[in-house]
């Protein structure tokens, strides 16, 4: 089976693992994620207080809408995410304010989404689906009109670049995935990414239980006895475990997943994009994409059949995503949105993650054209 994606670990973590579990003495938050969120400022160029580690991309993205937006706020996303972005929205009490996405890139409607602010309007979050970061001077340029903050939804796109400059390294507030089969893993993780000292001491504290300050006694190896919690908070640390992991991916980054991922992902384009049947997301011109996932659209209404076909040949494939409008948690009923609707329908994900060969690429690739009636 051709897997549509895959936790990709060698001995280095293996090793680094080990060394956590048998020399250290504590696996929970300490002086690995210490050193991690390190290495993520330095490889990102922000300083050391602007990275704060958590125990999952979802907890990053939570614990930044906490830190902007209360009970009654509102927040635009675009429908078409992985679920974790409305949660963490309606998490925090406030409510996701399904917007539609341009049919090229997948990525949210800057006109839709301003057509649908309010009084009550406090964040837009945009997301790099399939590490796209798309019009980002845009997006902030609507968020200074109407004074919004800005949470990037940047869980796929941990080692992208924009205009040469890496996400996370500007902006407002990024929030990055370490789960299991993002473009780097700390088993499970994410980071939140900001030079806003008051947003950086909210999150510390409340990735904590709220306990203030109790971030910097754990870094230097102390407990808090006595303290003060003034917010509501949760368990969403990061462990030195998982940590670890990290630690190890990060260095893997440059030099093999994302030159992998990249050159899988250029494959497929030249394969699949001749195809009149099939309509690749277009990418930004001014960015610098890892793909973590590569999606096609296919415009002849046989997405179900082909990712059948695919499954029976031995290739699994994936839907990214069921648009969270349609949900019964978010659905108000009323919110008709025609291109995600539409989308939705077309979209099939393809087997990418690095350690895929290319002779892979070459038979997914072979399947889809061969189904459609396509030959070169
Ligand atoms: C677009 C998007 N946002 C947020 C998340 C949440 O990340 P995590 O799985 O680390 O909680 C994911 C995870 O797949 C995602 O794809």
């Amino acid at each position: 089976m051709i897997r549509l994606s895959k936790s990709v670990v060698g001995t280095e973590e293996v090793e680094a693992i080990t060394k956590v579990l048998l020399q250290d003495g504590y696996l929970g938050m300490g002086k690995e994620v210490d050193l991690f969120e390190e290495e993520i400022a330095n490889y990102l160029g922000v300083k050391r207080s602007s990275v704060v580690c958590v125990s999952s991309g979802t907890a990053a993205l939570h614990l930044a809408v906490q830190a902007v937006a209360r009970q009654g706020d509102e927040v635009l996303v675009p429908s078409f995410t992985f679920i974790s972005s409305f949660q963490a929205i309606s998490a925090s009490g406030a409510t996701p304010v399904a917007c539609n996405i341009y049919k090229d890139s997948l990525t949210i409607d800057i006109e839709h989404a301003e057509s649908r602010i309010t009084n009550r309007t406090k964040a837009i979050m945009p997301v790099h689906y399939a590490s796209n970061p798309v019009n980002l001077e845009k997006i902030y340029r609507l968020a200074a009109k109407y004074k919004l903050r800005v949470i990037e939804d940047a869980a796929h796109c941990f080692g992208c670049s924009y205009q040469s400059s890496k996400i996370g390294s500007f902006g407002d507030i990024i929030c990055f995935s370490f789960d299991g089969i993002k473009n780097i893993t700390s088993g499970e993780g994410g980071a939140i990414i900001t030079s806003d000292e008051k947003i950086q001491s909210l999150v510390k504290d409340a990735r904590l239980l709220g306990i203030m300050s109790d971030t910097e006694k754990r870094f230097s190896g102390k407990r808090s006895w006595d303290f003060e919690v003034v917010d509501q908070g949760y368990r969403y640390h990061m462990s030195n475990i998982f940590a670890a992991i990290g630690r190890e991916q990060l260095k893997k980054l440059d030099t093999v997943f994302a030159p992998t991922r990249i050159k899988l992902a250029t494959i497929y384009k030249e394969l699949l994009c001749k195809n009149s049947s099939i309509a690749i997301p277009v990418t930004e011109k001014k960015a610098y994409i890892v793909p973590h996932i590569f999606p096609i659209r296919i415009l002849n209404g046989k997405r179900d059949e082909i990712k059948q076909y695919l499954e029976a040949n031995g290739v699994q494939t994936g839907i990214h995503y069921k648009p969270n409008h349609l949900l019964s948690l978010y659905s108000d009923k009323k919110t008709k949105l025609d291109v995600t609707e539409e989308i939705y329908k077309e979209i099939l994900t393809l087997p990418l993650h690095p350690d895929l060969k290319e002779e892979d690429i070459y038979y997914v690739s072979e399947l889809i054209n061969r189904y459609l009636g396509y030959t070169d």
